[in-house]
């Protein structure tokens, strides 16, 4: 099969594309023929051996982590899925090997696609909007009429948060660039801050919730705009963030927590149902075939992103 695949750390231009082995299934795997696949950050920290929370990957490594596509085959412990089965997953971080033609996937990393879209686009989902519905559910408690700070709601994760919380009834602030407005506003945001105008983040009322994706600001201008009782939740372990969610309990009741994103087929089965219900979309900034995977990446690591990047394989 066709794969994209890197043989060492370095930049972009370490990923070239091969012909590999169709990989097996374990008994607790489905194979997978890939529709699309799509580019996280992760995927290119990876690369350049720059993750905080993942062991450094093996070489040869065939980046990528999020999948959809047509179950082929299944392991022999498999209940859940036959072949034909239109799916969208997570495979593991770093040896998930999702650009390439076939892969392989836990079966409790795997749910049935939302129905509503094209199957090729639901790779968009499953990386950041696990990501967005784990840290505002799990680790920020979100609930309905809550005043919600998004940092970074343009992103991958952020435009998928900024939708989540608004399903949950909260009022949703929007941080982003002036170019980002529209898009972020068009997925339900009540407010929007563009950062390259304005440093502060107050609002008319303290927020019950922040969820940060970028990590620039000190943590200390955050908490001065949060409730008594307010959740700050980052998608990054820096060295500010990991103290203060140890230390900050001792002297407040304000709360700071670190997301890890865990691939589960129920949260999966939670986001197809906000697509089909019409609360959930991924908007896809740019789409690459894979040949192009390289160039995807490079584009990732710009930062700029509306949305997912999505990499076409089967589609
Ligand atoms: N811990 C975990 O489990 C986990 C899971 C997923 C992601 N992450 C991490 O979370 C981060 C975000 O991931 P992602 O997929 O959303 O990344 P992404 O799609 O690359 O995010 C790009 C977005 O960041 C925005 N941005 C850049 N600077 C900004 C600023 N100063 N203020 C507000 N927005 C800004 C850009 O908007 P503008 O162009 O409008 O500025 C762009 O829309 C990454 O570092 C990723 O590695 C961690």
């Amino acid at each position: 099969m066709r794969a994209m695949q890197y043989q060492q750390v370095g930049g972009p231009n370490q990923i070239v594309a091969v012909e590999v082995p169709v990989p097996r299934p374990a008994a607790t795997q489905l194979l997978v023929k890939l529709a699309a696949s799509s580019v996280n950050p992760v995927d290119w920290k990876l690369r350049q051996s720059q993750s905080l929370f993942y062991r450094p990957v093996t070489f040869p490594s065939i980046p990528g982590a999020d999948l959809a596509g047509e179950v082929v085959e299944v392991g022999g412990r498999v209940t859940g899925f036959k072949p034909g089965d239109r799916i969208f997953a997570m495979a593991k971080v770093g040896t998930g090997a999702a650009s390439a033609e076939y892969a392989v996937v836990d079966e409790q990393a795997a749910a049935p696609a939302p129905a509503n879209l094209p199957l090729a686009e639901t790779a968009a989902i499953p990386l950041a909007g696990l990501t967005a519905l784990q840290s505002l559910r799990d680790l920020g408690g979100i609930a309905a009429n809550q005043r919600v700070l998004i940092v970074g709601a343009a992103g991958g994760v952020g435009h998928f948060a900024v939708q989540i919380a608004k399903s949950y009834g909260a009022h949703v602030t929007a941080v982003c660039s002036g170019r980002h407005a529209e898009l972020v506003r068009g997925l339900g945001a009540d407010d929007v801050i563009d950062y390259t105008q304005r440093s502060e983040f107050a609002g008319e009322q303290p927020y019950d919730l922040v969820f940060d994706m970028i990590v620039r600001t000190p943590l200390r201008d955050f908490l001065a705009v949060m409730a008594p009782a307010g959740v700050y939740v980052s998608t990054l372990p820096s060295f500010s963030r990991v103290s203060a969610a140890l230390l900050l309990p001792l002297v407040s009741r304000r709360r700071v927590r670190i997301t890890m994103v865990k691939a589960h087929s129920s949260d999966l089965d939670q986001l197809r149902a906000l697509c089909e219900s019409g609360k959930l979309r991924p908007v896809i900034d740019k789409t690459f075939p894979l040949s192009e995977l390289a160039a995807a990446h490079a584009y990732s690591q710009q930062g700029r992103a509306g949305g997912k990047i999505l990499v076409t394989i089967g589609a």
